[in-house]
């Protein structure tokens, strides 16, 4: 697909600059704030929105690195700008297979200690994909993940980060684009990489839940954030790269609304063109 300059959407927002290429829009940020900020600041938009009509909001979230600062932000609003996540329903993309709700890498851990724990959202409404299923359940425990996404009306906004080897939740490379929530293998690079995390790699589980690509393509929204030098090769291959299961990222190019928020140094190996520079 052509380069073309983007429309934007918001002229409010502190986007340094905004293109679309292969039918993502990429907004390069002056620095990971910024960028985690304009991605809170939407989600908290259309949280009051939906608020204001009587409506529940479906959030697809993330954990990791990447996302933290957009949980901070969210915090933020709901401390100190009324902001109340009340009509707030959370579908997380992945947790590690097997592992306990309380073990200090589950995500369950995380999202309780980067966001729910600060915020006024029901429990209810939370859904992380539960590591202590059986094997033998599995599969239908993920048919069921599924099925509540739709009964609650599909996610609005799913936010995403980025792995070294093109993963978005834990779709490894090789995922099909129309893939639903499955238990997967992860790769030996995401073993790697969540190593520091276990304790070495010999404790990093070999498998995960996810939600498919087809879950993450059906969402209404897809924003992914990606932060730092180290993800500029993958960012690189997911934007200009051609549509391909080697890079599951790739598969984003076929949504109708998806933006990468990145920061210069994660945009440095993109060749995108000169463009206006939009006002802050
Ligand atoms: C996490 C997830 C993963 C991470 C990715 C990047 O829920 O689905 O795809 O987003 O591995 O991780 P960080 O942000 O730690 O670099």
């Amino acid at each position: 697909m052509s380069i073309q300059p983007t429309e934007v959407r918001s002229n409010v927002r502190p986007s340094v600059r905004q293109w679309i290429r292969n039918g993502i829009e990429v907004g390069v940020f002056s620095d990971a704030d910024d960028a985690s900020r304009s991605a809170a600041n939407e989600i908290a938009t259309l949280i009051r929105q939906r608020a204001a009509e009587g409506q529940r909001c479906v959030l697809g979230l993330a954990t990791g690195s990447t996302p933290v600062r957009v949980y901070r932000e969210l915090i933020r609003l709901h401390r100190e700008e009324d902001l109340s996540m009340q009509n707030v329903v959370t579908f997380n993309l992945d947790e590690y297979f097997p592992i306990q709700p309380n073990a200090a890498q589950s995500y369950v851990r995380f999202m309780n200690e980067q966001l729910f724990d600060h915020v006024d959202i029901r429990r209810e409404n939370v859904h992380i994909p539960d590591g202590t299923v059986s094997i033998e359940s599995v599969s239908e425990y993920c048919h069921q993940y599924e099925s509540r996404i739709e009964q609650l009306g599909g996610i609005d906004i799913q936010l995403l980060g980025i792995g070294r080897t093109g993963h978005i939740g834990f779709n490894e490379p090789g995922s099909e684009q129309s893939s639903t929530t499955r238990l997967v293998r992860l790769s030996e690079i995401t073993r790697v990489d969540a190593a520091n995390d276990f304790g070495g790699i010999d404790n990093v589980p070999r498998m995960a839940i996810t939600m498919g690509v087809g879950t993450i393509l059906r969402s209404r929204r897809i924003r992914l954030l990606a932060f730092g030098e180290h993800k500029s090769a993958i960012v690189d291959r997911a934007v200009q790269g051609a549509i391909s299961h080697t890079v599951p990222a790739t598969y984003l190019h076929d949504h109708r609304n998806v933006e990468f928020l990145l920061d210069e140094p994660a945009a440095s190996m993109l060749t995108l063109p000169e463009t206006e520079t939009l006002a802050r």
